[in-house]
């Protein structure tokens, strides 16, 4: 099964995720509506409730049910890109302007915290105490990941360990939480519970791993959002740790990075990390997390779902937006 299939099998399920999303934000304020519909008209991949609606299939699967999660977590995903492109000061998101070009940050600010309540307004017709547990803790992580992120710009020494922390703080952990609630909120076995949610957590790490992978390899075309921006913000991602230890030329690097002069060294900045080797450094240590994520669904159940989330993880695998 390829993922158009994938995503066919669950296609009455997720237009009525699609229709939830669009009710989420329908109201009466015109400039917050076309803000706010603005991001979620221009698609994405939706991979979060994809992963919501397969795990949920380990239990008692009821979409009624499953999507008071599915919606509140594609709509969390949103208010962070809203609020990521303020920090990360893009021009574009999904092939389209961001709010924060379009309109400006304030806009964008509350345009974010407004798709933020209206998640959790939803996510409140769910009386489990705990799933409001989990998702306040993965917000307050990733607000954590963000800071710290903001903390370390042009931090050239920068450690491996730091960086996966981030990366599952501000990526992993929303991945992890979509698979451990779609689980839950269907009444899954507790044992397939965390085993979705380690599932996720290892496709999270790699699924953020790749998209700074993709930031050095990719066009702003094919990834519909700019290229080259993490080092230009003094961003170190994977690749530039790596080539912060081991490129021939890492003197030069560390001088630039370390003086904040990216802009005027830009294209050679980007050469050296490019041919450091620390792109397919990168690329193995995203594989060996995919390799565990499908490990982890080697013990589920054989449904058709386990199935559908190993081509979900192929998918990630080779994606190049
Ligand atoms: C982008 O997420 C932000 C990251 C966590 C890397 P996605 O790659 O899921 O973005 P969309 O929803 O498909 O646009
Ligand atoms: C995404 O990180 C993390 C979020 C929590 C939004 P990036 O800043 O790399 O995401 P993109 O590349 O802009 O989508
Ligand atoms: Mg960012
Ligand atoms: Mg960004
Ligand atoms: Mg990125």
């Amino acid at each position: 099964m390829k993922l158009a299939d994938i995503y066919r099998s669950l296609e009455s399920d997720l237009a009525k995720i699609e229709e939830g999303l669009e009710l989420a934000i329908d109201l009466d304020v015109p400039l917050l509506y076309e803000t706010s519909t603005h991001l979620l008209k221009a698609g994405g991949k939706r991979i979060r409730p994809v992963f919501v609606l397969l795990s949920g299939q380990f239990g008692r699967y009821d979409i009624e049910k499953v999507k008071k999660i599915a919606i509140p977590l594609e709509l969390i995903h949103m208010a962070t890109l809203v609020h990521d492109d303020v920090i990360d000061n893009a021009a574009t998101r999904r092939g389209q302007m961001t709010v924060k070009s379009k309109w400006d940050n304030k806009i964008a600010i509350y345009t974010g915290d407004y798709v933020f309540a209206k998640a959790l307004s939803i996510a409140t017709e769910l009386t489990n105490p705990r799933i409001h547990r989990i998702l306040a803790n993965a917000i307050r992580e990733m607000c954590i990941g963000e800071i710290e992120q903001i903390q370390d710009l042009y931090r050239s020494d920068l450690t491996f360990r730091q960086y996966l922390l981030r990366i599952k703080r501000k990526t992993a952990l929303l991945i992890s939480i979509s698979c451990q609630l779609g689980a839950l909120v269907s009444e899954a076995d507790e044992k397939v519970v965390s085993l979705l949610k380690r599932f996720g957590y290892y496709v999270g790490m790699a699924f953020q791993i790749t998209d700074d992978i993709l930031d050095y390899t990719g066009t702003e075309q094919e990834l519909g959002k700019p290229a080259g921006s993490d080092i230009r913000q003094g961003n170190i991602t994977l690749p530039a740790i790596y080539a912060l230890r081991y490129s021939e030329r890492r003197d030069k690097l560390l001088k630039w990075i370390d003086r904040k002069e990216i802009e005027p060294h830009l294209s050679e900045i980007i050469t050296i990390i490019r041919e450091s080797g620390g792109i397919d450094y990168s690329r193995r240590v995203a594989e060996t997390y995919f390799g565990k994520a499908k490990r982890e669904l080697n013990h589920l159940p054989d449904l058709s779902a386990k199935k559908d989330l190993l081509e979900v993880t192929h998918f990630l695998e080779q994606r190049n937006y």
